[in-house]
């Protein structure tokens, strides 16, 4: 477990690649009082990714990072969250996968938030697969980031019913309303809070 040293906010950055409604709500979140972090950068590897725009509503510093040269982009990042002096890295809907040596560099640092009851569905279009299998119950994870996709040991996962007639649209908006309850969660749980 982390510990809280004085009261100073963790300067976090989160990762995005598409919407950004997980960015939204730990950006609530981290302007409540009882957040052990701020948010201070966003990141994506998108240009056009939707989230981006929640940049400049919260006056967050918003970066783009092609990733072309996978070494050399991480290399660029590193410096970029050295330089904005980002303790804690949120992955929130960021569709990269991040080299052992950037990990290395945040051991336990790096959060991951995963649309299934991990370590059921690993990887893409859980939904679909979750349907597919029959599965009465699917959810939400977040759990820390290691070298293996969405494997690193589990903070909190929360379980959602599973209707008659599901669609992997409706099962990906019942389980990404979670979503936003659940990363708050499981910060404060990190911290013992
Ligand atoms: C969320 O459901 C998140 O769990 C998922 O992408 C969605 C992003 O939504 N992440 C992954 O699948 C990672 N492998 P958002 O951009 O609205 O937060």
């Amino acid at each position: 477990m982390v510990k809280l040293i004085g009261y100073k906010k963790i300067r976090t950055a989160v990762f995005i690649s598409g919407t950004g409604s997980n960015l939204k709500s730990l950006i609530k979140f981290s302007k409540t009082k009882k957040s052990p972090i701020s948010i201070n950068l966003i990141i994506s590897n998108n240009a056009k990714a939707k989230g981006l725009k929640l940049g400049k509503i919260n006056k967050i510093i918003k970066k783009v990072f092609i990733f072309k040269k996978k070494n050399k982009i991480e290399n660029q990042i590193l410096s970029v969250l050295k330089e904005h002096e980002i303790k804690m890295i949120c992955l929130a809907g960021f569709m990269k996968i991040l080299s052992e040596n950037f990990i290395r560099k945040f051991k336990g640092k790096i959060l991951n938030i995963h649309p299934s009851l991990l370590p059921k569905y690993k990887g893409l279009n859980t939904h679909q697969r979750a349907l597919n299998n029959k599965e009465k119950y699917s959810g939400c994870t977040v759990h820390f980031v290691n070298s293996k996709l969405d494997s690193g040991k589990i903070i909190l996962q929360k379980k959602v019913k599973i209707s008659k007639n599901e669609t992997k649209d409706s099962l990906a908006k019942k389980v990404l309303n979670q979503e936003h309850k659940l990363y708050p969660k499981a910060i404060l749980k990190m911290f013992n809070l």
